[in-house]
C-alpha cells in the first residue's frame, strides 16, 4: 500500500519511471571495533579517521606526531553499520545497494548475510539483495561493512605464493609497504609530501535503489563530443561538423526496442539549440549507446582562461520505451572543444622554423598550440570526505589568479570528484588526468587487470563530459623513472618488467579510454618520449619510443628534481624537452600554519615534529638524531639557504627565529623554480620549441615541509606569488649561462599574435645608484632603451650580456669602462608592450620588470633598502616604499599575533627599486582579527643580515 501511493507520486511529478532511492547519508551509522572496544557515530561519506575525531574518540589526525600515533587505526578492522528504514517492501520491487566509493576493502552483509566483498577504492559497485531481503522478516534490516586494515590486507596479498616481485629500490615505499597491490589511493600509504595515514570507509555517497522490473537507475553515463573522424591522440579537422556519443548504464534492463533523443540549451541564454533523436542505437541491457551529429555552426567553442571564454552547454538524453514513455534522462553540462595533446612526429614545416627535429608534445585546444601554465594538484586533504566544494573553489581562484590554466592532477590520489571538474569548467582549468599509479611497477596477474580496467572505465565514463578534461595518462613517472630503475637494478629482467609495463599501461587501459571515448588523448605515462608509431588499424595503436632516440632529436616531457644546491642555478644542469611537467624542490611553511598543529616549544626549525613531518626521506632510514644535517630532509632546505643568501642572523625569538628561516626557505624554492620557468618558456622561442611547465605542487594536503606553493589553510608561499609573475603572459626573462658567463635577455610571450614594445635596461647597486658605465650588451656602455618585437607564442632575445666578463675585474681587454663590482649590482630590465589577448579584439598594454644579480646574494654587498609600508584605509591598499636602496624579495607578511587571519597579497616577493612606491591589494580567505592590516610588517632579503 504504502509502495503503491509513493510511485503514484512520482508518475505524476515527474512522469519518469517510479522508483525509491534512499540516500544512505541520511540514515543512522555507527562506525565500530570489537577489539578496540570503539564504538561511535558514524558518518556517509566519511572515514574511519572523520568520524572518531568528531566523537572525541581521537584527537585531531593532523596534530603533532598523531600520522604515527594514530596507526592502530589503519591496523584495525572497522565495522560500519545501519539499520535500513523506509524500504520498500513488496514482491514486485527489486532491490540494490549502489555505492560510488568504498575504501577499500569491505565485507557486505545484509541482515547478516553475505553479499559482497569490495577491494577497489575507485569502482563504483552495485549489488542485488533483492533475495537476501526478502528472506530477512526485520522491517529496519541491517547493514553491515566490514572494513578490513588496508595495510594488512596489502601485506596479506603480497605474501601470497607466487605473487609478483621487483628488482630492489624499483617500487618506492613511504610509511606503508606494498601499496602496489591494492587499488587504494597510493598517498595514503604516505609520499615525501604526506602522511601515511590509510583510512577506510565509505567515502563516497552510496543508495539503496528499489525498481520495478520495468524500471532503470542510471548509475553512470559517458556523453562523447568530438569532431567527426576525430581519433585519439591526432590533431581533428576543426571545420568537422561535431559528434554527440552519449552512453548510459544502469541497474536493472532496458527494454527492447528504446529510443535516444537529445537536446542542447546553452546555459548563458537558457535557449534550446538543437534537439533530435539520437541514431545507430545499440542497447545491451545494462548499457544503451547512441549518436547524433550536430552542426558546428549552432556551438561555441570552450576555451580555457587566457585564451577565451568558457561557454557551456547542457545536453540531456532521454532514453524512451517503444510504448514512448521515459525510461531515463541524463543531463549533463559540457562544452565544445578538442584537446589533444600532439606528440606527432616534427614536420618539414616546423623545421624550417628552426624546431629541432624529433616529436612533438604539445597540447593543441581546438587546433591551437598554447603555453600551458601550472603546476601540479596532490590530494588536497587526506581525507577527502572533507574537501568541500568552497575548499576546492578557493584553490582554483589561487591557479587563475596565478596566471595559470593547467593542473596536472597526479596519478597516485584519488579521481578527481565532479564538483572539482564543474568548477574547471566553469573557470576554464585544464585538468591533466591520470589514472591512480605511480613510482611503482604494477602485477598483472588476470584479476588486477580486469580490477584496473573496471575502474579507468568507470571514471573515464564519469567524467568525460568535462571540456575541462585535457589527458589520460596512466600513471607517474613510470617511463622514466620506474623502468629505468628496473633497467639500473635488474638489466637482464628489464624486457620481461616493460612487457609487465605494457600488458597494464598499454594493453589494458589505452583500450578503456579508446573505447569509451574519440575525444580524449592517451599517453602511459606522466613523462614519456611519445610513441614510435601511431597506427589505428593495430588493435593497440601505439608503440612507445622509451630511449629509442636519434641524437639530436628531442623527445618528451621532462621531470627534473635535483638536491645538489650549488648547482641549482646552472641552466646546463636543467632538462631540455618539449614540456616540463615536473620541477620541484621543498620549502618550510609559515609559522602560522605550523602553528595550528603543534605546541609553542616545537616551533624550532629542526623540533622534533618538524623533523618528522618532513617525508623527504625513506622511511626504512628514518633516523632521528642526525635528521638535521642529513643529505635529506630537513638538511636540504638548510643548505640551500647557506648556499645562496645570507642567512638569518641570530634572532631570540624562537617564532620569529623560524618564521625567518622558513622564508628563506621559500625564497630558494621560488628562485629556483622563477629560473627553470623562464629558461623553459623562452624555450617557446628555441629548437627545442618548449610549450609547457607545470611544476610540483600546487598545493599541500597537511601543515609541513613540502613542494607547494600554497599552504594547508590557503596561504601562499613565495613560490605562488613568485610563479604569478614569471606566468604573466608578456614577460622579460634573464636567462644566465654560468659556463659562458653570458646573460640572455629574453622577451616572451604566449599570446598568439605579435606583441610590440620598449625595453629598458640597466644596472644599478644596492644603494640604488644606476650604474651608468656597465654594459648591457650589443656594444657601447650604460642603461639602454629600444623597441622590440616579438612573434606569437614566441620568445626573442633582446640582449646579450657577458657577464663574466664585466665581472672578471683584472685588467682584462674590456674596456675598463664596462667593469663593474658584482657584489654590487643588479641588471634591471623593464618592459612595455602592447599586444592582443588571444580570442579578443582589444589590445591590452602589459609590463613586466625582471632582474639578475652575478653574485649569489650570500656574497652581495646588500644595504638596508628603509623599507616602509603602510596601510591606506581609503583605498583599502598596502602601500610599499624603499627609501634607501634597491630592496628584492621584498616580502608583506602578517604579523605572527595575526595567524587567525588567512589573506594573501596579490603581488609580493617583488624588486622595488629606490624611491619606487608599490600599491599592493590583498583578499582574505579565512579569520579574523581587527586591525590586522595595522600591524602587516615589510621585509626583504638585507633584514636576514641583521639580528634582532
Ligand atoms: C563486525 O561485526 C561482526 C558481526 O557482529 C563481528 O563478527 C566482527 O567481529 C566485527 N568486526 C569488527 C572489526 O569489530
Ligand atoms: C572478508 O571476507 C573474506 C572472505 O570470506 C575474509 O577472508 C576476510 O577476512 C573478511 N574481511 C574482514 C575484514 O572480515
Ligand atoms: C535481482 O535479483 C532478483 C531476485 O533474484 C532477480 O529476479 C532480478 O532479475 C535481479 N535483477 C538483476 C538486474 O539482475
Ligand atoms: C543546466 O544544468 C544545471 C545542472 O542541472 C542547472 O543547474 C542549470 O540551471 C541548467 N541550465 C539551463 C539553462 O538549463
Ligand atoms: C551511424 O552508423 C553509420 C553506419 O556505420 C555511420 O555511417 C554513421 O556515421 C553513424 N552515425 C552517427 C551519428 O554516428
Amino acid at each position: 500500500m504504502r509502495c503503491f501511493l509513493a510511485l503514484a507520486a512520482i508518475l505524476l511529478s515527474h512522469q519518469v519511471s517510479a522508483l525509491n532511492v534512499l540516500d544512505l547519508s541520511s540514515q543512522k551509522w555507527t562506525v565500530a571495533s570489537q577489539s578496540l572496544n570503539i564504538s561511535a557515530r558514524g558518518q556517509v561519506p566519511s572515514h574511519v579517521h572523520l568520524d572518531l575525531f568528531a566523537a572525541g574518540i581521537i584527537g585531531d589526525p593532523y596534530y603533532g606526531l598523531n600520522d604515527f600515533n594514530l596507526r592502530f587505526i589503519a591496523w584495525s578492522d572497522w565495522n560500519y553499520t545501519s539499520k535500513i528504514s523506509s524500504l520498500l517492501l513488496t514482491d514486485s520491487t527489486n532491490t540494490f545497494l549502489l555505492f560510488n566509493g568504498l575504501d577499500t576493502f569491505a565485507n557486505i552483509t545484509v541482515c547478516g548475510q553475505y553479499v559482497a566483498s569490495t577491494n577497489n577504492q575507485f569502482r563504483q559497485y552495485y549489488i542485488n539483495v533483492t533475495d537476501i531481503l526478502s528472506a530477512c522478516n526485520a522491517s529496519s534490516p541491517e547493514l553491515n561493512l566490514e572494513f578490513a586494515s588496508s595495510p594488512a590486507a596489502a601485506n596479506a596479498i603480497a605474501a601470497q605464493p607466487g605473487q609478483e616481485t621487483w628488482p630492489w629500490n624499483v617500487q618506492n615505499v613511504f610509511e606503508f609497504s606494498h601499496r602496489e597491490f591494492i587499488r587504494k589511493e597510493q598517498s595514503d600509504f604516505g609520499w615525501d609530501w604526506g602522511p601515511g595515514f590509510a583510512p577506510s570507509g565509505i567515502w563516497q555517497k552510496a543508495w539503496v535503489i528499489q525498481l520495478d522490473s520495468d524500471e532503470v537507475y542510471v548509475r553512470n553515463s559517458i556523453f562523447d563530443l568530438y569532431r567527426e573522424g576525430q581519433l585519439n591522440n591526432l590533431p581533428p579537422d576543426q571545420e568537422a561538423n561535431w559528434v554527440l556519443n552519449a552512453s548510459i548504464d544502469v541497474i536493472n534492463t532496458v527494454p527492447d526496442g528504446a529510443r535516444m533523443k537529445y537536446r542542447v540549451v546553452d546555459t548563458a541564454t537558457r535557449k534550446q539549440v538543437s534537439s533530435g533523436d539520437l541514431v545507430n542505437v545499440t542497447n545491451s541491457g545494462d548499457v544503451i549507446t547512441g549518436a547524433a551529429i550536430l552542426d558546428k555552426s549552432s556551438y561555441k567553442l570552450w576555451w580555457p582562461v587566457g585564451l577565451g571564454e568558457q561557454t557551456l552547454y547542457n545536453i540531456t538524453v532521454e532514453v524512451l520505451s517503444a510504448e514512448n514513455k521515459t525510461i531515463a534522462s541524463v543531463k549533463k553540462r559540457t562544452g565544445f572543444r578538442t584537446i589533444v595533446l600532439n606528440l606527432g612526429e616534427i614536420t618539414d614545416e616546423q623545421t624550417a622554423q628552426g624546431i629541432a627535429p624529433g616529436n612533438n608534445w604539445h597540447f593543441e585546444i581546438n587546433g591551437h598550440e598554447f603555453y600551458a601554465k601550472g603546476s601540479n594538484f596532490i590530494p588536497p586533504d587526506v581525507f577527502w570526505p572533507r574537501v568541500t566544494p568552497k575548499r576546492i573553489r578557493q584553490l582554483f581562484d589561487a591557479v587563475v589568479d596565478g596566471n595559470q590554466n593547467m593542473l596536472r592532477v597526479w596519478a597516485s590520489g584519488a579521481y578527481s570528484p565532479d564538483f572539482m571538474y564543474d568548477l574547471a569548467d566553469e573557470m576554464g582549468i585544464l585538468l591533466w588526468s591520470e589514472f591512480e599509479y605511480g613510482d611503482a611497477l604494477y602485477p598483472v596477474d588476470p584479476d588486477f587487470l580486469e580490477n584496473s580496467r573496471q575502474e579507468a572505465v568507470y571514471q573515464v565514463r564519469r567524467i568525460n563530459h568535462h571540456p575541462s578534461v585535457a589527458l589520460w595518462a596512466g600513471g607517474n613517472e613510470l617511463e622514466n623513472l620506474e623502468l629505468y630503475l628496473v633497467n639500473a637494478s635488474a638489466p637482464d629482467q628489464y624486457l620481461r618488467y616493460k612487457d609487465e609495463y605494457e600488458t597494464l599501461f598499454i594493453n589494458t587501459l589505452l583500450p578503456a579510454v579508446y573505447g569509451n571515448s574519440r575525444s580524449i588523448t592517451y599517453i602511459p605515462s606522466s613523462t614519456t618520449n611519445g610513441y614510435m608509431s601511431l597506427n589505428f588499424s593495430d588493435p593497440i595503436p601505439i608503440k612507445q619510443r622509451y630511449n629509442n632516440k636519434v641524437p639530436g632529436s628531442i623527445y618528451g616531457d621532462t621531470d627534473h628534481y635535483s638536491y645538489a644546491v650549488d648547482q641549482a642555478f646552472n641552466i646546463s644542469t636543467y632538462p631540455i624537452g618539449r614540456f616540463a611537467n615536473e620541477f620541484g624542490y621543498h620549502s618550510m611553511p609559515s609559522v602560522s600554519s605550523f602553528r595550528t598543529v603543534m605546541a609553542e616549544d616545537e616551533l624550532t626549525f629542526n623540533s622534533t615534529t618538524i623533523l618528522l613531518r618532513n617525508k623527504h626521506y625513506p622511511s626504512k632510514s628514518l633516523n632521528t638524531t642526525n635528521f638535521a644535517n642529513s643529505t635529506l630532509g630537513m638538511g636540504e632546505m638548510t643548505r640551500a639557504v647557506q648556499a645562496w643568501y645570507p642567512t638569518p642572523a641570530n634572532i631570540s625569538d624562537p617564532a620569529a627565529n623560524l618564521s625567518a628561516w622558513a622564508l628563506a626557505t621559500q625564497i630558494f624554492q621560488a628562485d629556483f623554480y622563477k629560473t627553470q620557468i623562464q629558461l623553459y618558456r623562452a624555450g617557446s622561442g628555441r629548437p627545442e620549441r618548449q610549450l609547457g611547465s607545470l611544476y610540483w605542487q600546487l598545493e599541500d594536503q597537511w601543515q609541513a615541509p613540502t613542494w607547494a606553493g600554497i599552504e594547508y589553510e590557503g596561504r601562499w608561499k613565495v613560490l605562488h606569488t613568485t610563479a604569478k609573475d614569471i606566468y604573466q603572459p608578456v614577460i622579460v626573462a634573464p636567462v644566465w649561462n654560468v659556463s659562458s658567463g653570458v646573460l640572455d635577455v629574453y622577451a616572451v610571450s604566449d599570446l598568439w599574435t605579435e606583441v610590440r614594445g620598449r625595453v629598458e635596461l640597466g644596472w644599478v647597486d644596492w644603494s640604488g645608484n644606476v650604474l651608468p658605465n656597465v654594459s648591457t650588451g650589443g656594444g657601447g656602455g650604460g642603461a639602454k632603451s629600444f623597441e622590440f618585437v616579438v612573434g606569437g607564442l614566441n620568445s626573442t632575445v633582446l640582449t646579450s650580456v657577458n657577464v663574466g666578463a664585466l665581472a672578471g675585474g683584472d685588467n682584462g681587454t674590456d674596456a675598463a669602462t664596462s667593469r663593474f663590482n658584482a657584489s654590487n649590482a643588479l641588471f634591471v630590465a623593464n618592459i612595455t608592450a602592447t599586444g592582443t589577448p588571444v580570442n579578443t579584439n582589444a589590445t591590452r598594454t602589459y609590463t613586466h620588470t625582471n632582474y639578475f644579480t652575478p653574485t649569489p646574494l650570500s656574497k652581495a654587498a646588500l644595504v638596508d633598502p628603509g623599507l616602509t609600508v603602510e596601510y591606506d584605509r581609503t583605498t583599502d591598499e598596502f602601500v610599499v616604499t624603499a627609501s634607501k636602496g634597491t630592496s628584492i624579495w621584498t616580502w608583506l607578511q602578517l604579523s605572527l599575533d595575526d595567524d587567525a587571519v588567512v589573506a594573501n597579497f596579490d603581488d609580493n616577493s617583488f624588486l622595488l627599486r629606490r624611491g619606487e612606491e608599490k600599491r599592493v591589494k590583498y583578499k582574505v580567505l579565512s579569520g579574523g582579527s581587527e586591525g590586522w592590516q595595522g600591524r602587516v610588517t615589510v621585509r626583504s632579503i638585507w633584514d636576514f643580515t641583521q639580528s634582532s
